[in-house]
């Protein structure tokens, strides 16, 4: 039997908890032909919630992910090689020769067809390739969504690709652009800084946690529906310990339905602590290398916020950590943002791997 709980990769439909007032909003945008920002810390499920809105609306997708470009070149052919994908025809190699006025791509056929520009051809390559959503969007008669996955990456190469994309996309009327993104402060820079081209470009959706009862019901039936028994406790116990994180849920229940299944075919509150004992002590050599990379201030900081502290500038705070100015604090704050060791939730800083807090507070809890 497959373990019912997936983590680590975008989830359908039947692995997607709730939200359906993120799904709504989007695939409302979708509809509207308004663009779409997206952002939350990692892992939260933004490329599930746009994988599961475009799956519930009759609109062709070109998913485009952006992690790990270094280039205009690599971008282009991304573009182009899904755009091609999708364009259906049987002569396929003289449709590409049509579709680029000034640059000679060449054409791989191996599995599927892959589209190739000459590094001469770049920046030539790279003004076509952003024409072609709204050439497919016309040829196919059908509204185009481009998803641009990781876009902050986007941002980080050559200063003309920003202001060549926005002025491109804003003359396609058939296509609607929707950017995910994990890192919040390039992503702000890139959709809310008045000088950034991409200034409200835009609706921005923030993905939160998954709401805690939404998530209980979905690992009850989860469980039961493959049939092992678990009881309230036991769930609470996950969603006390993950806070409601889609991940880290996904992850711990994963392991606990597996060693179930090999098992009792129960899951008890026992079972739980047990599970999450074995996760820190798996962990517990990345723990270190995260720990000993950082500086005092910053360690001062994660204690700090792990053990729930949130005002972190308050004369009080500072005494008590033994920091002397709250720029201090400021400083390792934004290292430890950097490092996506915390993230911004709600205008509260959190620690954003639950088991990684736990393994902080082991150490650093007195009694
Ligand atoms: N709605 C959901 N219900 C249940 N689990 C979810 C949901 N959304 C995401 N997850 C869990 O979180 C994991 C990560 O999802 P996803 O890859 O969509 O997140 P992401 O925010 O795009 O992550 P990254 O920052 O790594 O790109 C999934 O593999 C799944 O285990
Ligand atoms: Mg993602």
């Amino acid at each position: 039997m497959k373990n019912p709980f997936v983590y680590g990769k975008i989830v359908g439909k039947e692995n997607f908890a709730n939200r359906r007032k993120e799904l709504e909003l989007v695939k409302n945008a979708i509809l509207s032909g308004q663009n779409v920002i997206i952002y939350s810390p990692r892992r939260y499920g933004k490329s599930s919630l746009v994988y599961n809105a475009i799956q519930e609306l009759d609109v062709v997708s070109i998913w485009i992910d952006c992690y790990g470009i270094i280039s205009k070149k690599e971008l282009a052919e991304k573009i182009a090689t899904e755009v091609v994908r999708n364009w259906k025809a049987k002569k396929i190699v003289e449709v590409i020769k049509g579709l680029f006025r000034n640059v000679r791509p060449k054409i791989r056929l191996s599995e599927d067809v892959e589209v190739e520009f000459s590094l001469e051809e770049e920046d030539k390559a790279f003004e076509e390739s952003l024409e072609l959503p709204q050439k497919l969007a016309k040829r196919l008669k059908k509204r185009v969504v481009v998803v641009f996955d990781e876009f902050q990456e986007v941002a980080e190469l050559e200063e003309d690709v920003l202001p060549k994309m926005r002025a491109t996309f804003q003359r396609h009327t058939d296509v609607c652009y929707v950017f995910v993104g994990s890192k919040r402060g390039m992503m702000e820079k890139i959709f809310r800084s008045t000088l950034s081209p991409f200034y409200n470009f835009g609706m921005h959706v923030t993905l939160n946690k998954i709401p805690r009862e939404e998530f209980k019901e979905f690992i009850r039936k989860k469980f039961e529906n493959s049939g092992i028994k678990i009881n309230d406790d036991a769930i609470d116990k996950i969603l006390d310990v993950t806070e409601c994180h889609p991940y880290y849920t996904q992850m711990i229940c994963h392991r606990l339905w597996f060693n179930a299944f090999v098992g009792n075919k129960s899951v008890s509150v026992d079972d739980v602590v047990r599970t999450i004992e074995e996760i820190i002590h798996e962990e517990a050599d990345a723990y270190v290398t995260i720990w000993d990379e950082l500086t005092l201030s910053q360690r001062k900081v994660l204690v700090a916020l792990s053990k729930g502290e949130t005002d972190l500038y308050s004369a009080e705070f500072l005494q008590k950590y033994g920091f002397k100015r709250a720029s201090n604090v400021q400083v390792a704050v934004k290292g430890l943002l950097r490092k996506e060791i915390i993230n911004k939730v709600k205008d509260k800083y959190v620690v954003s791997d639950p088991f990684f807090k736990l393994w902080i507070l082991r150490r650093h809890t007195s009694s």
